[in-house]
C-alpha cells in the first residue's frame, strides 16, 4: 500500500481522509496513535491488522470537543466531568460506559469505551478535520515500543496504512494513564503520563491506593495488561541498585547501552571504561520522554542489549516508567 506523509500544516487533509475509511497514523503528546473513523466498524478491524494486535484488547477513542461524548458514551460516572475538567485536554484516558452505536471491534466485547482528548495542536487539528471521534492504539506493531517520532512512527507502519501525519517529538514521550470508576472509586489501570499525584488532587480518597487493587484484577479490567508490551528486539535489563550499576561496567555488560539518569553521575565516571552507549537523563521525566526512542534507535543500533535504571516507587512519572521497564525487561535484573 502506498502511504502518503503529511506535514503538520496538511493536518486538515490527513483528517479528511478519514471519512473515506482511510487509516491515518497522527500525533498526540503522548505517543503517534493509528486512527480510524469510530463508527466504520471496517476500518476499525484494519487497525488491528496493521498492528498485528490481539482482538481483545479495546482501542480508545479520541475527541476535540466534548459534545462528541453524547454518540459515544451512555452516562459519566461520579467526579468524570471534574477529571475532564482538570485534565483535558491532555494525557487522560476515561474508561465509559459506551453507547451501542461503538461497535464490539473498538471495545472488545467489552460494554464500556475508553475516551481522551488529546492536547497536541497538530491532533486537535487533525480530530477537528475528521469530524468523527477517532479510533487510534499507540502506532507501533503489538508488543514493540509505541512511536514517539515521526521517524519511529514511519518506520512501524509505512506501507501498511493511507497516511502519516508529522507532528514532531511527542512531549511526554509514554502513553496516557487509564482510569475507570469501578462502582465506589476510581482506578487506575494504566499508569501514564498524568501522574497518581495529579489525580489525587482531584480525588482525594475517591482513587483506589496502588496497593488495593486485588491480585489479577487489574488483568480483568484492562486487557492490554495482559499482554507483552514495549520490548525491543534486543534484551532489556533494569539497574535497581549500585552492585547493578557496577556489573554494566564489567564483561558482558560492558559493551551494553546503558540508560540512567544524571542523580549518580559521580558513578559513571568511570564512563570511559566501558565501550557500550551511556544516555544520561536530567531527571525520570526526561528518561520517560526519551525511553521509546531509546529502545528504537539502540535495538537498530547493533549494541547486544540494554541496560536502564528503574525508578523508586513514587507518584510522579515514576509509575509509569516503572510499568514500562518492568514490561519491556520482564523483571530481569
Ligand atoms: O496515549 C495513549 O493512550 C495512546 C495515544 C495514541 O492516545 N494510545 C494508546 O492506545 O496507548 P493503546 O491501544 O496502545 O493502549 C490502550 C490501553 C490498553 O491497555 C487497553 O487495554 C486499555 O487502554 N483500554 C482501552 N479501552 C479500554 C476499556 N474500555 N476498558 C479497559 N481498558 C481499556
Ligand atoms: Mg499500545
Amino acid at each position: 500500500m502506498e502511504t502518503r506523509l503529511f506535514t503538520p500544516e496538511e493536518a486538515v487533509e490527513a483528517g479528511c481522509l478519514l471519512s473515506q475509511g482511510a487509516l491515518v497514523v497522527f500525533p498526540t503528546e503522548t505517543v503517534y496513535g493509528l486512527g480510524a473513523d469510530v463508527f466504520n466498524e471496517e476500518a476499525c478491524a484494519r487497525i488491528f491488522s496493521a498492528k498485528g494486535r490481539p482482538q481483545d484488547n479495546p482501542l480508545i477513542t479520541h475527541i476535540f470537543d466534548t459534545a462528541q461524548l453524547d454518540g459515544l458514551v451512555l452516562s459519566l460516572p461520579p467526579l468524570a466531568e471534574r477529571l475532564m475538567d482538570a485534565f483535558w485536554p491532555g494525557p487522560l484516558t476515561l474508561v465509559l460506559e459506551k453507547n451501542r452505536r461503538v461497535s464490539d471491534i473498538v471495545s472488545a466485547g467489552l460494554d464500556t469505551v475508553g475516551v481522551r482528548m488529546p492536547r497536541h495542536r497538530v491532533a486537535q487539528a487533525f480530530l477537528k478535520a475528521a469530524n468523527t471521534p477517532v479510533a487510534a492504539p499507540s502506532a507501533n506493531r503489538s508488543g514493540k515500543p509505541s512511536p514517539t517520532s515521526f521517524a519511529m512512527a514511519c518506520n512501524a507502519m509505512e506501507g501498511r496504512v493511507e497516511g502519516i501525519l508529522d507532528g514532531g517529538p511527542c512531549e511526554n514521550g509514554l502513553e496516557s494513564t487509564v482510569i475507570a470508576w469501578t462502582g465506589s472509586r476510581w482506578a487506575i489501570l494504566r499508569p501514564g503520563s498524568v501522574t497518581r499525584t495529579e489525580l489525587f488532587s482531584i480525588l482525594g480518597d475517591n482513587l483506589e491506593g496502588s496497593d488495593a487493587t486485588p491480585h489479577g484484577e487489574l488483568e480483568k479490567r484492562s486487557p492490554g495488561t495482559r499482554h507483552p508490551h514495549y520490548k525491543p528486539s534486543i534484551p532489556v535489563r533494569m539497574i535497581c541498585s549500585k552492585e547493578d550499576l557496577n556489573k554494566a561496567y564489567q564483561e558482558p555488560y560492558s559493551t551494553w547501552a546503558l540508560i540512567d539518569i544524571k542523580e549518580d553521575s559521580n558513578d559513571h565516571e568511570r564512563g570511559k571504561a566501558r565501550s557500550g552507549p551511556v544516555r544520561l537523563y536530567a531527571d525520570w521525566q526526561e528518561e520517560a520522554r526519551n525511553l521509546y526512542s531509546d529502545f528504537h534507535e539502540l535495538d537498530v543500533s547493533g549494541v547486544p542489549g540494554i541496560l536502564v535504571r528503574l525508578p523508586p516507587a513514587g507518584g510522579g512519572i515514576e509509575e509509569a516508567l516503572r510499568n514500562r521497564i518492568l514490561k519491556a525487561s520482564e523483571g530481569c535484573i
